[in-house]
Formats: structure tokens, sequence, C-alpha cells
């Protein structure tokens, strides 16, 4: 018979039960739920709830419980719903009473909202730790790759010229700010709902801050009904996971892309890399397809909870028991691939002769051809037509702006004269440009500094 026996004559079939169950999910918070018991007793202790000797026996019981389900050897029973009942149910066949009181002044309803929190801590933590790894590996690939130019795209066509160093940067910031998401996750998480217990508060006189500070939340939350049926903090987690696997996914579209004969701008790393049961000569980017397939699932897990919540009346419904598996999915997903995106970027071998090849071919210096025409005094839209005829005069002719002859230019406008080879050379396109922000290397070496100071500050945080 369940915890709740007194009220029931009969017990759900076997069936019913399972169905009913979160034991297996639950497993996954086992230690937050008994740090948050501890922290539960201690506080029911001091403020005279249950006596020193009863907290003392639950404290050790519960510690030993932690010990075994640590090492394997705790008998996880089916008969048990969740982890809240199995623990409190051991301890109490162990310890008797005193276990019997360490639900006082609580509820299911407070308990998991508590462990789920605390997961969600953990787990940002651990997401914002892969996260500084993996910056620091691309950041590492940009300064080792600065000066390496490659063809800028606009949709996928050849556009300008630009630094490797450049292109690898963009991703770092994209993850800073997953960094910055997955720590508002982590602070949405951050408050105690213990003490709420099933919706209403309790006639106890728990002491709510005590908790707090014994579990290390910076807040308490202030309304029990909030308290028991917020499941925010887990779409934050999700949201932060779902747009990081989206940086990820268009990282790995880029490998799989620069990867293809067609390309072959990068090899990737046997490592990385699978082959053919029937081709022998194949050499797949398995994992960087794997990790832009996996960001759909990671989508599903957000998607699925918002859909669980909507609707939903305060205060707790057993809805929220379906709020668990997205978000670890969630974020083992993320951490996954996080780790892989790293080993791809550290071990592949770039091919600058390809990438510069590629950089001179789809008139990459037509802009700063204009640019030339337009800093001798022709209008820009003037000199955008003029260079527009050039590049349609080389189509027809089959040759690059780098083949035409001087006469050839002159023909186009009286304004040419023989510098113009300067801004036919995609290095010197590249690196002329040095406004903050821009591709040339002064300003991404003024970038690589900026952004290894960000990182040096945020791998400092104490979480
Ligand atoms: N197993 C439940 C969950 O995961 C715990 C809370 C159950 N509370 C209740 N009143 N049925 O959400």
């Amino acid at each position: 018979m369940a915890l709740w026996g007194g009220r029931f004559e009969k017990g759900v079939d076997a069936f019913t039960q399972e169905f009913g169950a979160s034991l297996e999910v639950d497993k996954a918070m086992a230690s937050q739920d008994i740090a948050g018991s501890r922290a539960h007793a201690r506080m029911l202790a001091e403020q005279g709830i249950i006596s020193g000797e009863d907290q003392a026996a639950i404290d050790e019981g519960l510690q030993r419980i932690a010990q075994r389900i640590e090492d394997g050897s705790f008998i996880w029973d089916v008969n048990d719903e969740d982890v809240h009942m199995a623990v409190e149910g051991e301890l109490t066949r162990e310890i008797g009473t005193p276990g019997a009181r360490l639900h006082t002044g609580r509820s299911r309803n407070d308990q998991v909202a508590c462990d789920l929190r605390l997961l969600a801590k953990d787990l940002c933590n651990h997401l914002i730790q892969g996260n500084i790894a993996l910056r620091r590996v691309l950041l590492d690939a940009a300064e080792k790759n600065l000066d390496v130019v490659m063809p800028g795209y606009t949709h996928l066509q050849h556009a300008q010229p630009v630094l490797l160093g450049h292109h690898l940067l963009a991703y770092f910031w994209m993850f800073s700010r997953d960094f910055t998401r997955l720590v508002a996750a982590q602070t949405a998480a951050d408050a105690n709902p213990l003490g709420a217990a099933a919706l209403a508060g309790t006639t106890y006189p728990l002491d709510r801050k005590r908790t707090s500070k014994l579990l290390g939340f910076s807040r308490t939350i202030p309304n029990s009904m909030d308290a028991v049926s917020d499941r925010d903090y887990l779409l934050d987690l999700e949201y932060a996971c779902s747009v990081s696997m989206m940086h990820l996914s268009r990282l790995c579209e880029e490998i799989v892309l620069w990867s293809t004969t067609e390309f072959g701008f990068i090899t990737l790393s046997d490592s990385y890399a699978t082959g053919s049961s029937i081709m022998p000569q194949k050499k797949n980017p398995d994992f960087a397809e794997l990790t832009r397939g996996k960001t759909g699932r990671v989508y599903g897990d957000l998607i699925a909870l918002l859909t669980t919540m909507k609707s939903l009346p305060l205060a707790y419904n057993k809805d929220l028991q379906e709020c668990k598996e997205g978000p670890l999915d969630a974020a083992h997903t993320l951490s996954d691939c996080m780790e892989i995106a790293a080993g791809m970027i550290e071990t592949m071998t770039v091919h600058p002769d390809v990438m510069l090849a590629q950089a001179k071919t789809g008139f990459t210096a037509a802009t700063d051809v204009a640019d030339y025409l337009a800093k001798k005094g022709m209008p820009f839209r003037d000199a955008h037509r003029v260079v527009g005829e050039l590049v349609l005069y080389c189509e027809k002719h089959g040759k690059g702006l780098e083949d035409l002859t001087l006469e050839e230019f002159q023909a186009a406008s009286p304004l040419f004269e023989a510098d113009i080879v300067k801004d036919l050379d995609p290095a010197g396109i590249a690196n002329a440009r040095v406004t903050y922000g821009g591709t040339g290397h002064d300003a991404v070496v003024e970038q690589l500094a900026e952004a290894r100071a960000l990182l040096e500050k945020e791998s400092e945080k104490p979480e």
C-alpha cells in the first residue's frame, strides 16, 4: 500500500502503478532529493518541530541511502511512484519513527520543485563549463588561423574575402550569448520553493529562509502556489539549450560543407569521421551531421514542455511530472554536442591554399573596385554600375577581375590607374577592413583580445 494508504481500501493495479510513476527519470535527481530532505530535517529540528535526536537519525539514514544510491547497491522498488517515496520509504524502514517525521510540513509538491531547481542549477553549471571549453577551442582556432583568407558568403555565394579567424570568432560570440542565457536559466532556477508544502504553505513554524541558505538558494519564492507550479526555469534552460543547439547546428552545417570535395576547405580528423560499409573511399562527417540532427530533438523538448504547461490551472497538477525528461535530454544532448564540436574544431586540418584560391574567384574584389572609383570622386551608385559592367565583361570573356589589363579597366573608367592591383588582392581587401568589428587583421587582433578577456572573466565565475 502506498504512503497515503489510510484513505484507500485497495491499491492501483501494476500497470496503473507503472503508468503513474516517475521513478526511472527521478533517479537523475536522487542526490538533490536527499540534499533537500537533509536541509528540511535540519531546519525542522532548529525550529523545535522535531527533536535533535530524530534529526540526527534522519541525517545519518539519508547519508547511508545516498551512499548506496551512489555505489549502485540501493534497491529501487517499482512500487514506489517516485524518488521521494523511494527514499522516504527506505529511510522509515531503516530508522523507524524518526523517518516517519521527515515529511512534517512538506509535500511532494514542494519537494519535487526543490529537487528540480537544484537539478536545473547543476545542469546549468555543467553546461556553462562545456560552453567555456568550446569557446576556448574556438578562440584558439581563430588565433591559429587568424590570417587564413577565405571567401565570405552571402546567400552562400562568394561575397567578399574574410579572414578565417574572423569567421570562427563569429561563432565565439554566438556561444557567448548562449553562456549568458545559461547563466540566466541558472538564476531563474535559483529560488527555494520548500515550505510551500502542497500549495498553501503550512501551520508549522518553518524557517524557509533557513532551507534556502542550507541549500544554497539565493532567493526564497514569495508565493506558495507559484512555488509548486512554476516550471519556467526549466523552459529557460531548454530555450538556452535550443538556441545553443541552433548555433552548433549552423557550425556543423559549415563543417559538413567545408569538408565536401567541392569546398575542400578542411579535412576532419579520422577521430571525428566515419567510413562507409560499401564505398571504400568515403569519409563522412557523421558527428557534425548528428549534431545538426539532434538540434531537432532539443527543440522538441522545449515545445513539449511549453505544451504541457499551457492551460494548467494552479497549483500542482500531475501533468507536471512530465516536465523532467525534456530538460535532462536537452542538457545532456547539448553537453555532448558541445564536446563533439570542440573536438572536431580542435583536430581538423585547415587548407589555407584552397580557401585563398576560392577567395580569388567569384569577383570577390568587386566591391573594393567600386570603392576605388568612389574614393576618386565617382558617385558610388555610378561606380557600382561601372564595376557591374566590368564583371559582365569578364564573364563573357572568361576572365577574373585580376586578369584585366589596365587598358581594359580604363575602357570602363579613365579613373582607373595602375594602383588598382592592390584592390584586387584578397588578403589586402580583407585586411583593409579595420573598423571595429571588421575582418581586417588589426581589427581581428583587437577582437581576439576582447574575446579572450571576456572568456577569462567568465571562466572565473564561481558557479
Ligand atoms: N512524482 C510527482 C512528480 O514528479 C511528485 C509530486 C506528486 N504530487 C502529487 N500530489 N501527486 O511530479
